[in-house]
């Protein structure tokens, strides 16, 4: 990927966390996938007062884009005030290795997006559960 095209999506998801819904955190995290053909649909975190229905930025930026039709996920950004930038959680490192495997993953801190790290999803969770049904009879 271009580092143009790399530098639009990590400025995409830090637009993106002006859309956070954090109010017991107060952690705004934004995110964006990137397809094949260049589309960039962004999300943000979403949380609940009972914490764990909190839905972090990745996930809602990969619903939007699976609901909306997309599947050629090619890149992901993720950006917060913190430190080299969040690491994506468990539960959304499960959900891009089922739907963006490929996808390589951008992580930058909000106050300094031009030091993003760069992450394959394999890296972030080898020997991920897939799905693998026994034969029915
Ligand atoms: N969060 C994300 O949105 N993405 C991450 O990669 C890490 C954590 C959110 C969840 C919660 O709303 C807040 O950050 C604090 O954990």
């Amino acid at each position: 990927m271009g580092s143009s095209i790399q530098r639009k999506l990590v400025a995409a998801a830090a637009r993106a966390q002006k859309g956070a819904v954090a109010p017991y955190s107060q952690f705004k995290v934004g995110a964006a996938v990137l397809t094949r053909r260049g589309r960039i649909i962004t999300g943000a975190n979403v949380e609940s007062a009972s914490y764990g229905l909190t839905c972090c930025a990745e996930r809602v930026a990969l619903f939007r884009a699976l609901t909306s039709g997309f599947r050629d996920l090619v890149a992901v950004a993720v950006v917060a005030p913190t430190p080299g930038g969040p690491m994506p959680c468990g539960a959304c490192r499960q959900l891009l290795a089922e739907y963006a495997p490929q996808a390589a993953v951008w992580v930058a801190d909000s106050r300094d997006l031009a030091r993003a790290r760069r992450f394959t999803v394999r890296e972030l969770l080898p020997r991920a559960f897939v799905l693998t049904p026994a034969a029915r009879a």
